[in-house]
């Protein structure tokens, strides 16, 4: 490794306690492996399964983590509006209405590196107020000049719409992941223009539930088509993640999957 090579570990969604526990566990034996410069983490389900609150943003960064992207539940708990607005390095979806709480990117710095995140939304079968691809050039933009390095999460429902992202930015980031579906994708892989890509990290969570959920209630409401309360599922946490390394600005060298059991977290 080159001495200007810089990692990234990204991670996928954060769901609930147990997906925060297993994070944690795991981020020691994580750095020791991996010796990352950046964690970046997706927190969108890290309180209860649904949104995150400024408490557990803050134990995520007293941890170590270097900024927090979210997505479409940003907005679940009241309590986190004016903190979106007042903490730098949490971000929600840059194509979301100015009007609401947040910001889309921000820019974060070790060891004389800036790296640039840009947090987005896709538009297909999503409630982003603004479309992705513009929003995506205007953060470009906006950044141009301040980073070294950029990573984008795409946090989206099709995959058609990640993969465009992933195109649209090769050779102008260092890095497009997808987020929100919860599921990793097996498609891992450095672009032509030098942009790491995948479609979805997938999520750090309970692999026993259904993407999060208990199974018994998800599968209750696919069933019996009744409302059903849904809690989140405590069985087999995984972390899931990918990390990403980059010789030179805005060119990334290789993506690696990271999947991991957190065995005995509760
Ligand atoms: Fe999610
Ligand atoms: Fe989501």
């Amino acid at each position: 490794m080159s001495k200007q090579d810089i990692k990234i570990l990204f991670v996928g969604d954060i769901v609930g306690g147990i997906g925060k526990r297993a994070l944690l566990s795991l981020l020691p034996s994580l750095r020791d492996r991996h010796s990352p410069d950046f964690v970046v983490v997706n927190g969108e389900n890290a309180a209860g399964g649904i949104g995150i609150t400024p408490k557990i943003a803050e134990e995520l960064f007293a941890a170590g983590i270097d900024a927090i992207t979210l997505g479409n539940h940003t907005y679940r708990h009241r309590e986190v509006y004016a903190y979106l607005d007042a903490e730098d390095r949490i971000i929600r979806p840059a194509n979301f209405l100015r009007s609401q709480p947040g910001h889309g990117w921000c820019v974060v710095s070790k060891d004389g590196v800036r790296l640039g995140v840009v947090s987005l939304s896709g538009n297909l079968f999503m409630n982003a107020g603004r479309p992705a691809f513009s929003e995506a050039d205007a953060a470009l933009h906006a950044l141009k000049g301040k980073t070294d390095h950029v990573l984008v999460d795409m946090h989206a429902e099709a995959t058609s719409e990640k993969v465009g992202m992933g195109w649209h930015l090769d050779g102008r980031v260092t890095a497009v992941v997808g987020t929100h579906t919860h599921i990793p994708t097996a498609d891992a892989r450095v672009l032509p223009g030098g942009t790491a890509y995948i479609t979805d990290v997938g999520m750090t969570g309970p692999r026993g539930g259904v993407i999060g959920v208990k199974r018994e209630q998800a599968l209750e409401s696919m069933i019996t088509k009744m409302p059903i309360r849904f809690e989140t599922s405590d069985d087999d946490p995984w972390l899931n993640a990918v990390v990403i390394t980059a010789s030179e600005p805005m060119r990334a060298r290789a993506i690696e999957q990271v999947l991991e059991p957190a065995p005995g977290i509760v």
